[in-house]
């Protein structure tokens, strides 16, 4: 396995842990205890908290910001310049006046499952869930969790369809069933859910 690779310019915390082949690209930010795996891509400038646990083949674009305590598991795609927010009611400063620190609030992690992507510009408010294989349109304001193959665009993000493993949005062909015209693979709809293969 190849060692990661990392700019020069780029400003790695050295408690943090990077996977094998990994590249962090010119002023990407990666912060204490951080967890990057293996295979992943770190555009200029995209910033990772501390704590922040990022799975396997996960590519951040250049300025993607993923505040602490998020994780994103493996496959995940993080557009240009998106914001994994962490905290619903931001104050720099408590009532009396005084600079807030990190023990007096609690940030609450965006969770991004296996092979979801976030389109650019995006905002995930803080503690939702992005669900495997979903896809958040560019520019989208994501304020509900979003289902496994959804496709969610606008603000606040509806579901506008659902999209397939090769993330193309996915064509009904007939109730409930919908076919990815690139792959052929064929989905279930349930219950305002969707699941790969035929229906049971
Ligand atoms: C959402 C998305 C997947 C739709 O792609 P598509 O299926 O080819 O859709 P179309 O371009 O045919 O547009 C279909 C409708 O959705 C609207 N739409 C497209 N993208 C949208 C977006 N990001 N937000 C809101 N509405 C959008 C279109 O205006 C159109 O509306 P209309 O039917 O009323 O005219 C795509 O536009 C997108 O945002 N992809 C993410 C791109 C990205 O951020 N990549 C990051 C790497 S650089």
């Amino acid at each position: 396995m190849t060692e990661p690779r990392i700019a020069p310019t780029a400003d790695v915390d050295p408690t943090a842990k990077i996977g094998a082949g990994t590249v962090v690209w010119h002023l990407a930010q990666v912060r204490e205890d951080a967890l990057l795996g293996e295979q992943c891509i770190l555009g200029r400038g995209a910033y990772v908290g501390p704590g922040v646990r990022i799975g396997d083949r996960v590519k951040l674009q250049n300025y993607a910001l993923v505040y602490e305590p998020a994780v994103l598991e493996d496959g995940v795609f993080i557009g240009p310049a998106a914001v994994l927010t962490n905290d619903v009611y931001p104050r720099s400063t408590d009532v009396g006046g005084a600079l807030k620190r990190d023990g007096d609030w609690s940030a609450e992690g965006v969770v991004v499952r296996e092979n979801a992507s976030v389109g650019a510009r995006a905002v995930i408010l803080a503690g939702r869930t992005i669900g495997r294989y979903a896809l958040v349109a560019a520019g989208a304001v994501v304020t509900r969790d979003v289902p496994d193959f959804a496709l969610v665009a606008g603000n606040p993000a509806r579901r506008a369809g659902w999209v397939g493993r090769a993330g193309v949005t996915l064509r009904e062909e007939a109730p409930g069933r919908w076919r990815c015209p690139r792959t052929e693979e064929l989905y279930t709809e349930r219950d305002g859910l969707l699941a790969p293969g035929e229906p049971s």
